[in-house]
């Protein structure tokens, strides 16, 4: 497997693999690899010939106060998970080979992310939309996959590809989770074991809510009632929001019909947690 560090050097890797006529499919990360990251390299691996893994914790998804600094990185046990699953290459450029002095250049998607986690982490999604579409541009992949657990991410994405007339697919993997519920998540290293245990009714209301709508209730506002009152039932537990949108376009409903996202976003102690679910009725 090969590390790569600059973007001339990416793009002369891809260059060859194109020219020997194989199908590039990317995997932007953040790295501190989990489970979560692993399935989508695996599924990654099926769908094409040649997979490349970006690790990059991209200084410009953070806001002010956030964990950019602390974000935990372990590059050696990274490339050695990634390298078990059949990646490639991994592009692990420095933050000067990405921004170098007098950057100047953002991409944004509008009304997508305005709402749940673009109202708590304002500039959020245009230091995602401007990274992914550098990555996008100096891997040039066929197909790129992110993850579910990531639902506002993965929507406003889909919506830069098909608005910038984006050549390549854009995949989607369902949520990978802890044998007890909780998500999989670089930020659970953060969690004391009391905050571990405290994480579980993050799922446990997600389960919920799904209970309630399978047993008939229609009204997001009674839903999310019930879903705060577990959440703030939990000491330990600051809600940020709890929401159900249109799983489509993110707009706000009243009435659950058709593929809805049921949404949240909780401090579990300093840790801020996002999970959510997709329910169909
Ligand atoms: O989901 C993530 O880890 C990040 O937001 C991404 C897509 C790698 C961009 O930095």
């Amino acid at each position: 497997m090969r590390i790569i560090h600059t973007v001339r050097e990416m793009r002369d890797y891809v260059r060859g693999v194109k020219l020997a006529g194989h199908t590039v499919a990317l995997v932007p990360t953040m790295g501190y690899l989990h489970e979560g990251h692993l399935a989508l390299m695996r599924r990654a691996k099926e769908r094409c010939d040649v997979v490349v893994a970006s690790i990059f914790v991209n200084p410009k998804q953070f806001g002010v106060g956030e964990d950019f600094e602390r974000y935990p990185r372990d590059m050696a046990r990274d490339a050695r998970l990634a390298e078990e699953v059949g990646v490639d290459a991994i592009f692990n450029p420095p933050v000067e080979e990405m921004y170098p002095a007098g950057y100047n250049t953002y991409v944004e998607v509008e009304k997508l992310t305005e709402g749940l986690c673009g109202a708590a982490r304002p500039g959020h999604f245009r230091g995602v939309t401007t990274v992914v579409n550098k990555l996008f541009n100096i891997v040039q992949p066929d197909v790129a996959f992110f993850g579910q657990k990531d639902a506002q991410q993965a929507i406003v994405i889909r919506q830069m590809v098909a608005d910038l007339n984006m050549p390549l697919e854009i995949v989607i993997v369902p949520i990978v989770r802890e044998p007890d519920g909780l998500a999989m998540s670089s930020r659970n290293v953060y969690l004391t074991p009391a905050e571990r245990e405290a994480a579980l009714v993050l799922y446990r209301t997600l389960q919920r809510a799904n209970g309630l709508i399978m047993a008939g209730e229609r009204s997001v506002p009674a839903v999310l009632t019930e879903m705060r009152r577990m959440l703030e039932a939990e000491p330990l537990a600051t809600v940020d929001y709890v929401e159900i949108r249109d799983a489509g376009d993110l707009s706000v409903i009243d009435t659950i019909q058709g593929r809805v996202l049921v949404a949240l976003a909780v401090f579990i102690g300093r840790t801020r947690l996002i999970d959510n679910l997709l329910v169909e009725v």
